[in-house]
């Protein structure tokens, strides 16, 4: 068993012996220069650097960074994602490049990890106009000992690495690292079977990414390695569930206790457990940061109010008081976090005051709200008992209408599935029609939601408008196969086809190209109605919908189509009326776009 403690040391131990400096790690709070939010990679504050500027602390640096990444927070309370997470990482200013590189990751895998060499697998780049097949690379691999055949090379899609959505930002041709979760390495199955585990990435940076796709070298090579330690833990500690390394297996442990559930046993309470945890810890984190953040309503804060509001609810589910995230938060904080992040042990008591906080705030609104409902529902039998003695045949209301089901929402912030939890156990159920309804009537469309939905639609005509709702079914397809983690990167619709641009991590397979265009086709043969409503925000991701939108509330109302059983996003429009206006889905081509995504062309007949 090797804990986290320990890796964090031999990562940074070895890489001192090789001469590096460690840097120590930065906020996670993104100073605003790069235009993220949060700290989402090792790299990001090393960028100026990387494209030049002198590093008072010299050309060869080491560090492991705390990073937050929140766009695939509905995929927590899955065994591997999760909202925080540290990367370890080093980097070559224009000193070393592949020669020592190659050799300090291959001496750190067999000697300090154990790895058998046999086993090791790598990827290189293949080469394309503009960028050379990495041969150097693989050549060095094999002279130190990694097989021939146990080296791939592949294309921009998986060995090239940048930051998406960004210019100016450094970024070039990358090495992974791969090794088998059991058995050996087998290069007939490498590149099908998830028997292969990502464990680390070099990138060898010697380009900037400017606009329109283009890149420009730099003049400095230099060496930007990442490898997961929340990853590596588990993989060193042969396990899969990365709830239960060190990291979390306390708080797991802890929240089995207090709920009398079991986390092996029990899949409702898993989740419920995986997401306070991983959104506590998160939380954590963010408000005991040097640049601390606390709940709000915008930006960062207000990332931090969802995370803590989820994780509050959560505890509903699991049937605890949500001040056990107070708890939560101190084994991280004592616990797990305390050598590597010292400064959560001196802001402890600000950290948990401010869960407190917002445990309180959240809570009292929830308690009016739910004086309001107790009132709802003694008026509701105090109607029926009259209506009864007046006539014995009456036949007694069993449901909360719409306008009350919105007034709550509106007045007090319960979400509907509150309500409808809240009914339910008192035997009622709610208006869910008249509930939609009575947004529609309340709420206008703000013209932020207008606006952005417009995004990959320039012209809106009959064809243009069946290529919109084509690429929702085929968005919906494609995170059926590849997982919810599947997101829309870019969309361009012409009067001749639709271009989809989505993160996957291969080259899809014809195959895979053949069950997507099936999975459109069989939704538009069963001629599906695509439904609009309007609704808050949070009403629409509590009944699963995404989208490239990010709202500026809770409360914001936004447009969401639904097309029943297949699909359901926030999106501006406009679509058909029904999936059976579509004709013949066929995929024209499958592409790589840019590092890690896809894009498809396709047209309808
Ligand atoms: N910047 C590289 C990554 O994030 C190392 O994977």
């Amino acid at each position: 068993m090797i804990t986290s403690k320990e890796l964090r040391e031999k990562w940074i131990k070895f890489y001192e012996s090789k001469g590096h400096v460690n840097i120590g790690a930065v906020s996670l709070i993104g100073d605003g220069t790069t235009g993220v939010m949060f700290n989402v990679a090792g790299m990001q504050p090393l960028m100026p650097y990387l494209l030049g500027k002198k590093h008072p602390q010299g050309t060869k640096l080491c560090n492991v960074q705390g990073c937050v990444r929140t766009v695939d927070i509905d995929s927590v309370g899955d065994a591997t994602h999760f909202t925080f997470f540290e990367m370890m990482g080093n980097w070559s200013l224009g000193d070393y490049f592949k020669k020592e590189k190659t050799a300090w990751s291959f001496e750190l895998l067999t000697k300090v990890f154990g790895f058998d060499k046999d086993k090791i697998c790598a990827t290189v780049f293949e080469g394309n106009d503009a960028v050379p097949r990495d041969d150097e690379t693989a050549n060095l691999l094999m002279e130190l000992g990694v097989k021939k055949e146990n080296i791939f090379f592949l294309d921009k899609s998986n060995n090239w690495w940048e930051l998406e959505g960004t210019v100016g930002t450094p970024c070039g041709p990358d090495n992974e690292w791969f090794y088998p979760r059991e058995g050996g390495a087998d290069s007939s199955d490498f590149l099908t079977s998830n028997r292969y585990v990502e464990i680390g990435n070099d990138v060898y940076m010697q380009y900037e990414k400017l606009e329109g796709g283009k890149y420009k070298g730099l003049s400095s090579k230099n060496v930007d390695t990442g490898f997961g330690l929340d990853r590596l833990l588990l993989f060193l500690n042969g396990l899969d569930d990365g709830y239960k390394t060190d990291l979390f297996i306390d708080a797991v442990a802890y929240l089995e206790k207090v709920s009398g559930k079991n986390y092996d046993t029990d899949d409702q309470a898993k989740k419920a457990i995986r997401i306070i945890a991983d959104h506590t810890r998160t939380s954590v984190m963010l408000i005991g940061d040097k640049n601390g953040i606390v709940p709000s309503n915008t930006g960062a804060g207000y990332i931090l109010r969802r995370l803590l509001r989820r994780a509050i609810r959560y505890c509903r589910n699991l049937e605890i008081d949500s001040t056990e995230i107070l708890n939560v938060a101190k084994i991280f904080i004592e616990k797990v976090y305390d050598t590597a992040y010292p400064l959560l042990v001196e802001k402890e008591d600000y950290i948990l005051d401010e869960i407190v906080k917002e445990i309180k705030k959240f809570e009292a609104t929830l308690a009016q709200g739910i004086k309001e409902f107790d009132k709802l529902l003694t008026g509701i039998q105090r109607k029926n008992a009259f209506m009864k003695e007046k006539d014995p045949n009456y036949v007694a209301e069993t449901s909360l209408t719409g306008k009350q089901a919105f007034r709550l929402y509106d007045t007090f912030g319960f979400p509907l599935e509150l309500t409808i939890e809240l009914c339910a156990e008192r035997g009622l159920t709610v208006d869910e029609v008249g509930f939609n309804e009575a947004f529609k009537a309340h709420q206008e469309l703000s013209k932020a939601q207008a606006a952005a939905a417009k995004g990959g639609l320039t012209e809106q005509t009959d064809t243009t408008i069946k290529y919109h709702t084509a690429t929702h079914v085929m968005l919906a397809g494609l995170r059926k196969m590849f997982g919810t983690g599947t997101e829309q990167k870019g969309s361009n619709i012409t009067e001749e086809r639709l271009r989809f641009d989505f993160n996957c991590d291969h080259k899809m397979t014809p195959e895979e190209l053949a069950q997507l265009e099936k999975f459109v086709n069989d939704v538009i043969e069963q001629k599906i109605d695509v439904v609009r409503e309007e609704m808050p925000y949070k009403t629409a991701l509590e009944k699963g919908a995404y989208g490239v939108f990010n709202a500026e509330s809770d409360a914001q109302i936004v447009s969401v189509y639904s097309i029943d059983g297949v699909d359901i996003q926030i999106c501006g429009g406009p679509h058909v009326k029904n999936t059976g206006e579509l004709g013949k889905f066929v995929i024209k081509k499958e592409e790589s776009s840019s590092s890690g995504v896809r894009r498809i062309k396709a047209i309808l007949k």
